[in-house]
């Protein structure tokens, strides 16, 4: 087992330095070269297909489940067709609404959850044309589903799943532009641009995880507390519903991710001196709003450990610690804020002592329903 681990100390670890070639090697071949579109030859849509879906349905649990709504804002943003996001475990027993014009997208890193298996048999038979996005090969929901996108992640074995998120997110960037560049939603100069921002993020995830100094101190000082809160908006809150299921699964801290905005509805009760918030700020659509519900945890006293992209001055005035990321489109932006997130985990897991590869009550693969 050690020499699978490749020198790292556990499979988590190893899994997080691996992401920049498991995202390097799911974009590889799926960009155009002049990055003017998205090739997905596994699909080979038309236009006319594409715009046929009046409406599309993501479905998976735990992480995939947070892949999958950042999925929605991607093809949302991109593509324009309405999507919604539900939990697998969910989603078949509320009756949806669903016909031959809609599309189920599953995403499943194992391609065996019952759960989402059973909620993709469901929409199949109501009508729905379906699509997996899976990491593994001739996997039963690869094999049940009407079409299939491979992440190439590479196997993952640690249960709290990192690499397969990030390359997750990947695909349903790239399921978006896809669609988008068949539906004409985005203009040319734009997806140019986007797409050349795309191919800088495996080395940029490289740069991000190079840092792990500060997040080692961060683990060490705010590890025994009780109760952590992530807090962000648009696509920060997305990320942050991931950051808090990683130190949740692992750390077992009891850790809440809220919409920023939405705090001053309840949670901002539980705030009081010394509760540690980690605020992702990495949304420049939504930065002044996000700012101002950090000055309001800041002034319960929270410790804020913010997440902001380089060249941001401001922050700092206002959050305790600042861990910056790369700067980049505010639509790839959470491919690497999640990194420190999952590293903070990570480490905290370790200072308590934690089975890390392993934690208690939870399997890799949930095969019963
Ligand atoms: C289990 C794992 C999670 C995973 C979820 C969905 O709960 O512990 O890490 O996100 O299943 O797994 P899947 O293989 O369908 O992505």
């Amino acid at each position: 087992e050690a020499a699978e681990k490749g020198g790292y100390e556990h499979f988590m670890l190893k899994e997080i330095h691996e992401q920049p070639k498991a995202v390097r090697d799911t974009l590889a071949s799926r960009i155009a070269k002049d990055n003017s579109a998205v090739v997905l030859e596994e699909l080979s849509w038309t236009e006319e297909y594409v715009n046929s879906f009046s409406k599309i349905f993501i479905v998976a649990c735990g992480t995939a489940y947070h892949a999958g709504l950042v999925g929605k804002y991607y093809i949302e943003r991109l593509a324009r067709i309405p999507v919604e996001v539900d939990i697998a475990s969910e989603f078949r027993y509320r009756q949806p609404i669903i016909d031959d014009n809609t599309l189920c997208i599953v995403v499943s890193q194992s391609g065996e959850t019952s759960d989402t298996m059973a909620a993709m048999k469901e929409a199949k038979r109501l009508g729905a044309k379906t699509l997996a996005v899976t990491n593994v090969v001739g996997s039963s929901i690869a094999r049940e589903a009407d079409q299939v996108i491979y992440t190439m992640a590479g196997p993952e074995i640690a249960v709290a799943s990192t690499k397969a998120y990030t390359t997750q997110l990947i695909v349903m960037f790239l399921l978006g532009a896809y669609m988008a560049g068949l539906r004409g939603t985005v203009a040319p100069r734009r997806m140019k641009e986007l797409l050349g921002k795309l191919r800088e993020i495996p080395s940029q995830i490289s740069e991000t995880l190079e840092d792990v100094e500060p997040i080692k101190v961060f683990a060490k000082k705010y590890g025994f507390n009780t109760d952590v809160f992530f807090i962000g908006r648009a696509l920060d809150y997305e990320v942050a519903l991931e950051g808090s299921l990683k130190l949740k699964e692992i750390s077992y801290i009891h850790a809440e991710a809220y919409a920023a905005g939405e705090l001053k509805h309840g949670t901002l009760a539980l705030i009081t001196t010394g509760v540690p918030v980690v605020a992702l700020a990495t949304q420049k659509s939504v930065y002044e709003k996000t700012l101002s519900n950090i000055k309001e945890v800041k002034a319960r006293d929270a410790v804020v450990i913010g997440i902001a992209a380089e060249g941001d001055t401001e922050l700092t005035k206002y959050a305790d610690h600042v861990i910056f990321v790369p700067n980049t489109d505010e639509l790839l932006i959470p491919l690497l804020a999640v990194l420190p997130l999952q590293l903070l985990s990570y480490y905290t897991a370790i200072t308590r002592g934690a089975d890390v590869d392993k934690p208690r009550n939870l399997a890799k693969s949930v095969t019963v329903e």
